[in-house]
């Protein structure tokens, strides 16, 4: 694991769309799946802006959904596809063509689940892979426990995943119970994989993910056995101040 520690959230930003940038330029049809979440927001922010000064070519990536809701809509504003649309492939440009769901309102889930997984292996897995850590350690959806074998499916969310997830619904209540998640297997199989940390309430699991034991009550901690992974965290992540 490469650990790069900057001062701020703006810091942040930039240094993730400069890994971006230069993962891009080496291979410019990458298979990338993208988090949502607020912690990445910036770093595609900050990649938008320098492919409209036309520094980088976006329009050759093939986007993959992290995870999403199960049965809600994908125009559904609150939906994680919705989310990945306006701040990721729109702003950069990505053919309709290039883009696979996980299509959370499919008849069956489950069969969602296996066509996404067939998607992304017979694309040969993942180039690229940005990811945020949940509070509770989780990747994507891939909720404690999760072994690293787990592969791409249904979840129960945890209390603490709903919890955080409540500042995007009226309330708690309301949250799904329920998600699709690309599994451990094929997160950890990509080839490179930024994680991406920000604010002095990660600074507890951001250490367990580094130096703890590998285990599945803090999923992200198996990235210390992927290849080619970088942790990017804020000051405030990293010392909790
Ligand atoms: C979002 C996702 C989640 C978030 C994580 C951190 O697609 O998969 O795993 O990356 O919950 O969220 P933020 O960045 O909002 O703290």
């Amino acid at each position: 694991m490469d650990l790069i520690i900057v001062d701020d959230y703006e810091a942040l930003s930039r240094a993730g769309a400069d890994w971006l940038v230069e993962a891009i330029q080496v291979k410019p049809d990458a298979n990338i799946v993208v988090a949502t979440g607020e912690t990445p927001m910036g770093v595609y922010r900050e990649l938008a802006e320098r492919r409209s000064r036309g520094l980088i070519d976006t329009s050759r990536l093939h986007v993959f959904e992290l995870d999403a809701y199960l049965g809600l809509p994908p125009d559904d504003r609150r939906s994680l596809f919705g989310w990945a649309r306006r701040s990721f492939i729109e702003p950069l440009g990505i053919p309709e063509a290039n883009i696979v769901r996980l299509a959370s309102d499919a008849p069956t889930a489950v069969e969602a689940c296996r066509v996404y997984d067939a998607a992304v292996r017979r694309a040969g897995g993942f180039d690229i892979s940005i990811l945020g850590l949940g509070p509770n350690g989780h990747l994507g959806f891939n909720e404690p426990p999760s072994l690293p074998d787990a592969s791409t499916r249904i979840v129960d969310l945890t209390p603490e995943s709903i919890k955080s997830n409540a500042r995007y619904w009226v309330g708690e209540e309301v949250v799904p119970r329920q998600a699709l998640t690309c599994g451990m297997d094929l997160l950890l199989s990509a080839r490179r994989t930024l994680l991406v940390v920000s604010g002095v309430h990660k600074h507890e699991v951001l250490h367990r993910v580094i130096e703890g034991p590998q285990t599945p009550d803090v999923p992200a901690s198996y990235l210390q056995s992927a290849s080619d992974v970088t942790v990017l965290a804020d000051r405030a992540a990293w010392q909790g101040l």
